[in-house]
């Protein structure tokens, strides 16, 4: 029996790769602007960074984490997320120290959760995610909020939503913390298990329940917002008001609970709007953490951060119908026809190749005819013909494949001559 691809993850072929690639590029063309710079984490990491990081009383913990034992017997995750690693490495490779700060990282990478796959939901995606370490200043959130935001207005896709939470500080969440529990403990027997054990551990999480989501004491629980101190409510009001200047446009949700346990104040999501989107809409989430870098064993280091998967990315591109540039065509196709011709075209394509000029060439031995058709199939832009007589003769013929023109040139002009036809010469 043939082996098939694990559920929840996908292959992506050329033809589909090229528009990972563009994203990619213009994803990290956007955070050069923004003077933010890549980080490469390992795709495993122990355990423990995500129980600590993540939270214990998070979905993503609790049941989405693919965890191993290694032949050392260690407990290892494939990570399903990119901020603990970053803030783990943050600590380890002592970033702190660094004369910059705040400490300004990007990263673009493979996830791994164990979650029911459905469409805009994969067990493994890509994730592109910054962190800005460093600085508690609210206008760094601004900055990263306005970041996220350019990638999507930068890839064309206007019809996005940013919403916008405060999660307050410690004393603020403490006191909401204090009336979900008052809110909720009556009736939390209608509640699924989940709740019932999250209720005196982290009452938040119930918020963000899947299946009591229509229970209506939901929409009746306390609002973050009527318990933040005043030093929260500044904070906020600031991150609001750089985003006003700015130009940001933003809605406030009170409801807005994230689903990992690491926010402070600022916590937010850029959801799809408009027709052709499935039940998923969250494109991008994230927030500002506070302990996340103590809780690693660093100094106090608060930071802000995002992620957002490509395939979502993709889903609401393709959604808009939005226009991907094409990708470059090859430039020659070499066909031959003859045994010595065809010698020659191994170090004709070398030649070409090493001149910057993408070429391909036969190697099935096929007849001339089919040789022409595989350059069409590859719509090159030239395609040169060597026949064992123009051999003999030091000549070499190009047709340019969209007017049809074809000259006769000598063999040691060739390079240059396409050199100049396709990248425009030296
Ligand atoms: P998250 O909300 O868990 O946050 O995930 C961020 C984004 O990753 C989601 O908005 C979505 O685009 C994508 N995503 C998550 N799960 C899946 C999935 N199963 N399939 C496809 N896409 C998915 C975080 O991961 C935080 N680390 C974000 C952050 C960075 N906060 C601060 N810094």
């Amino acid at each position: 029996m043939s082996i098939q691809i694990p559920r929840g993850t996908q292959d992506i072929l050329p033809g589909e790769v090229e528009l990972w690639q563009y994203i990619e590029e213009k994803a990290k063309d956007v955070c050069r602007r923004y003077n933010y710079q890549e980080i490469r984490t390992p795709i495993f990491e122990h355990t423990d960074l995500f129980q600590r990081g993540v939270g214990d009383t998070t979905d993503i913990v609790q049941r989405e984490m693919y965890t191993f034992e290694d032949r050392g017997k260690r407990s290892l995750t494939l990570r399903p997320e990119g901020t603990a690693g970053v803030a783990r490495s943050y600590v380890e490779k002592k970033m702190f120290g660094q004369a910059n700060q705040p400490t300004k990282l990007f990263y673009n990478g493979p996830m791994f959760r164990y979650e029911r796959p459905q469409s805009g939901r994969m067990r493994q995606f890509v994730q592109f995610g910054v962190e800005a370490i460093g600085s508690s200043d609210p206008a760094i959130d601004a900055e990263v909020l306005a970041l996220a935001m350019s990638i999507y207005a930068e890839l064309g896709l206007t019809e996005v939503k940013l919403v916008l939470n405060s999660l307050g500080d410690k004393e603020s969440r403490d006191a909401h913390r204090q009336a979900l529990i008052d809110h909720f403990k009556p009736s939390i027997s209608e509640f699924c298990e989940d709740c019932q054990n999250r209720l005196e551990k982290n009452p938040l999480r119930i918020l963000d329940c899947k299946k009591d989501r229509d229970n209506p004491l939901m929409e009746t629980a306390p609002s973050i917002l009527d318990y933040l101190n005043e030093e929260s409510k500044t904070y906020f009001e600031k991150v609001k008001g750089h985003l006003d200047v700015i130009g940001i446009p933003y809605v406030v949700d009170p409801t807005l609970v994230r689903g990992l346990d690491y926010y402070f104040h600022t916590a937010f999501e850029i959801m799809a709007e408009g027709e052709g989107f499935g039940a998923i809409t969250t494109l991008c989430g994230g927030g500002r953490y506070t302990g996340l870098v103590e809780d690693l064993g660093g100094p106090s280091s608060p930071g802000i951060g995002f992620a957002f998967s490509i395939e979502r990315l993709i889903m609401a591109l393709k959604a808009k119908d939005q226009v991907i540039p094409a990708s470059p065509k090859l430039d020659c196709y070499v066909v031959s026809l003859g045994e010595e011709a065809k010698d020659k075209t191994v170090e004709l394509v070398y030649n070409l190749r090493k001149a910057g000029i993408s070429a391909d060439k036969d190697y099935l031995d096929k007849k001339m005819k089919a040789q022409f058709k595989a350059a069409d199939r590859l719509e090159a832009r030239f395609t040169a013909i060597l026949g064992d007589d123009e051999l003999a003769n030091g000549k070499i013929n190009v047709k340019d494949m969209a007017t049809g023109e074809q000259v006769e040139v000598n063999l040691e002009e060739f390079i240059n001559y396409l050199k100049e036809k396709t990248v425009g010469g030296n």
